[in-house]
């Protein structure tokens, strides 16, 4: 009997899915469930898009995607979207990929940049795809553990200490998920000068870019023109737009890496559906006032959660400045994140990320989506206030 790859021990489900499927778990068996655990917009995709979609079915476009790569007004939309926000300029022939979500792009990416055994420096609290993705294609992954009491700062002499001969990429999300944390200027110097000095690709992670709050912008790193060279973007419809079902994402780099991204595309996925494709140009090329709307509401759910954390005894969250997670921590506890996690599950029916999915191993942080409506937001912090001194 043959047996699957070797790479399958050390990779695991999700747990961001894992836990979404145990909150619906719950709620089939009738439990009055509060499932915070996915990264989902609660928003329905804006009906202009939709209607886009609607439009390319009838016009028959039901074939696959020509070139393979993106259909040309998409790639060109793509690239005028990255001029407009990230003052980047990109060849929309050469330098971008379509491809079936934005997950996938990281997939491509990595998959054309390593070689077996070479090594990405992933700094933690993390995105949870990022070492399985990295280990999938024969990677190493390599943790960069930074401090909420440090603001989740990256220190240059602190990165430097993970690098080694075998060291390829590393990979920056900012706003981050899942904490919000968005990249200083002098953060973005740090991670310039150690890809320059030790030759590194840097992946750019934007997918959050349209979520910052407090009016401060967030910086691509393809922005900066001393390390242009070096950096894909990995970005996507998925959480700006409302499109996660859609799955529709890409990258953007230099023409080496993306034709070799774009040959593992052709072979793997073929193309990214054709019809989302049109709807994802006139999401990109259409009125943005959309975007605005849901960026503001996820701004108030923002205050809401960082206040109300707050309010808890023996909990606390630093403010968030992206994205839409709050990964509050218990103060003092002898307990670790998966079981505060669980004892939120159990007790307050509310189900949250422990850190350990992200790469936090000492304190005791859990991840909440507020990608959902004020009022189970309001619910789900009460029931966790009620048991809060099972927590420590
Ligand atoms: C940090 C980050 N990057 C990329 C993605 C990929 O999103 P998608 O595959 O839906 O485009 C996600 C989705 O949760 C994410 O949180």
């Amino acid at each position: 009997m043959p047996s699957p790859t070797l790479l399958a021990k050390k990779i695991s489900k999700s747990p961001t899915i894992a836990m979404n499927d145990k909150a619906k778990q719950l709620a089939a068996e009738g439990k009055s469930v509060i499932g915070l655990a996915g990264g989902e917009p609660d928003f329905d995709t804006p009906p202009h898009i939709v209607e886009a979609a609607i439009k390319a079915l009838r016009d028959g476009e039901t074939r696959y995607a020509a070139p393979s790569k993106g259909i040309r007004p998409l790639l060109e939309a793509i690239a005028a979207k990255t001029e407009r926000d990230n003052d980047v300029r990109v060849d929309p022939m050469t330098d971008i990929i379509v491809t079936p979500g934005g997950k996938l792009a990281l997939f491509l990416a990595l998959k054309a940049m390593l070689d077996p055994g070479d090594e990405v420096l992933i700094p933690a609290p993390y995105w949870v795809s990022y070492p399985s993705i990295t280990t999938m294609v024969g990677g190493a992954p390599v943790t960069i553990e930074t401090s909420s009491a440090d603001n989740y700062r990256l220190d240059l002499d602190h990165m430097k200490a993970f690098v080694t001969p075998k060291t390829k990429a590393i990979i920056i999300n900012s706003p981050c998920n899942p904490t919000g944390h968005m990249l200083s200027s002098a953060e973005i110097e740090a991670v310039a000068t150690l890809a320059l000095e030790n030759d590194l690709y840097i992946i750019s992670d934007d997918i959050y870019e349209k979520l910052n709050f407090d009016g401060r912008p967030a910086v691509s790193l393809a922005s900066i023109p001393e390390i242009a060279d070096r950096v894909v973007v990995i970005n996507g419809m998925s959480k700006a737009y409302a499109m996660t079902g859609w799955r529709l994402g890409w990258l953007a780099g230099p023409t080496s890496l993306i034709s070799v991204a774009g040959m593992f595309n052709s072979q793997t996925s073929t193309s990214a559906a054709t019809f989302t494709q049109h709807a994802a140009v006139a999401a990109l090329t259409g009125p943005q006032d959309c975007v605005e709307e849901m960026r503001k509401s996820y701004e108030e759910r923002r205050d809401f959660m960082v206040s109300a954390f707050n309010s808890i005894p023996n909990m606390s969250s630093p403010n968030i400045e992206g994205a839409f997670y709050a990964f509050p921590k218990v103060n003092e506890t002898s307990k670790t994140s998966d079981e505060v996690a669980n004892i939120i599950l159990d007790e307050a029916v509310v189900v949250g990320v422990p850190g350990s999915a992200f790469g936090v191993s000492k304190d005791a942080h859990i991840r909440f989506s507020f990608a959902e409506d004020l009022g189970k937001l309001k619910e789900a912090v009460e029931r966790i206030r009620r048991i809060a001194d099972k927590l420590a």
